[in-house]
């Protein structure tokens, strides 16, 4: 019998409702300045930069992985803090896995926001996550988290560590199909005048 080698121990990670991994093996950060040309309101994002300054704190990240490969799982907390840019809520960039069948996992730990998901050919769900709701994110299917809440909303997510990133998916449509904004009390998709479609699959 073959057995491969164990190239990895399995180590314990504390996770905070407050978003954070004790055990991460990374993190970045997204500040206002770097979220140009991802809500619509181009000119509300020039007087919040004006105002705030493009250093102001819109949203963080923590994950963990072992080995990379297709087998391997990353494991995070994003971290979205509360604001609007005009009438839209704030949101993270959003992408689509550049291995576009691998799956995610988001599950709210803190918060209220919204799992915002289309897939290329102009299917749409949003769904609103609060502690203990989850959304498991199939495959083709891009996703951005939205903060419509008052407090940071935070996710833990899983995905395959193989999956990678697209996040040119979006700009180049014009931005999503549609918008997440302020309706009343709570918040509304409304459809994205700019959006011009998908391009097709990435793999
Ligand atoms: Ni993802």
């Amino acid at each position: 019998m073959h057995i491969d080698p164990i190239v990895d121990t399995p180590v314990l990670l504390e996770i905070a409702r407050e978003g954070g991994i004790e055990g991460r093996s990374r993190h970045y950060e997204k500040l206002l300045g770097d979220m140009q040309g991802v809500y619509r309101d181009g000119d509300a994002w020039n007087a919040a930069v004006a105002e705030r300054g493009e250093d102001e704190l819109v949203y963080w990240v923590d994950d963990h992985r072992y080995q990379e490969g297709a087998g391997a799982l990353i494991v995070g907390t994003s971290t979205l803090l509360p604001g609007r840019i005009g009438n839209e809520f704030a949101v993270t960039r959003g992408h689509i896995h550049a291995v576009s069948d691998r799956a995610e996992l988001y599950f709210c730990m803190s918060g209220r926001g919204v799992m915002q998901m289309e897939t290329l050919d102009g299917q749409t769900s949003a769904i609103e996550l609060t502690p203990g709701r989850a959304v498991n994110v199939p495959g083709h299917w891009i996703h951005r988290s939205v903060n419509v809440g008052d407090e940071p909303f935070v996710t833990l997510f899983c995905y395959a560590a193989d999956a990678g990133q697209d996040y040119g998916v979006i700009a180049d449509a014009g931005g999503m199909k549609h918008n997440i904004v302020v309706d009343g009390d709570g918040w509304a998709a409304v459809p994205n005048p700019d959006h011009r479609g998908y391009r097709g699959p990435t793999a």
